[in-house]
């Protein structure tokens, strides 16, 4: 059986939620990546996307998993300014060379999805066995369910 790890970041929850409902539909293990320092209020929000557009690093703390011990990773991040979350882009640095085949997701609100997911396989350095792309307004209508499910069909598992 396929070992799956699912990595996720998120600020405000909606990230989580979809990695938690991948992982509970696959039987993957969920690791959240955290940060020693808080992201909340307007500072917070206005470091995000500076973050994103110069494309920095952030600090993160060390993960709980090492994901050279699945056969998949599936790696989730919010959508900022068109890009991948800062501690995604430190995470996929951190575990670029024990990454096993990766499959990506990401949440946002609708506008400039096209850049994240192309910009995550660039710095894994792999093409993503498949990508979702989970708006807001679909998590909150539950329509999010039958696009994980296909999302999970089309991996090979
Ligand atoms: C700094 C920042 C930049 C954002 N930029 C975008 C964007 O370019 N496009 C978009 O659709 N949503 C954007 N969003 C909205 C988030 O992608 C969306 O709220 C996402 O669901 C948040 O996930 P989370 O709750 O897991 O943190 C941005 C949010 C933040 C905080």
């Amino acid at each position: 059986m396929t070992k799956v790890l699912v990595v996720y970041y998120s600020r405000t929850g909606h990230t989580r939620q979809i990695a938690e409902a991948i992982a509970s539909a696959c039987g993957g293990d969920l690791e959240a990546i955290l940060e020693p320092r808080s992201r909340m209020g307007v500072f917070g929000f206005i470091r995000s996307v500076i973050e994103s557009l110069w494309e920095s690093v952030a600090e993160i703390a060390p993960s709980k998993k090492s994901p050279g011990d699945y056969d998949l990773v599936i790696l989730g991040t919010p959508v900022w300014a068109g890009n991948m979350s800062s501690p995604m882009r430190a995470y996929i640095r951190r575990y670029r060379e024990r990454l096993p085949r990766v499959a990506f997701f990401c949440s946002l609100i609708g506008a400039n999805p096209d850049k994240a997911l192309p910009k995550m396989a660039a710095a894994c350095g792999k093409d993503a066995a498949a990508t979702l792309e989970v708006r807001e307004s679909e998590l909150q209508a539950g329509a999010h369910t039958a696009k994980i499910s296909d999302f999970l069909k089309s991996i090979e598992l």
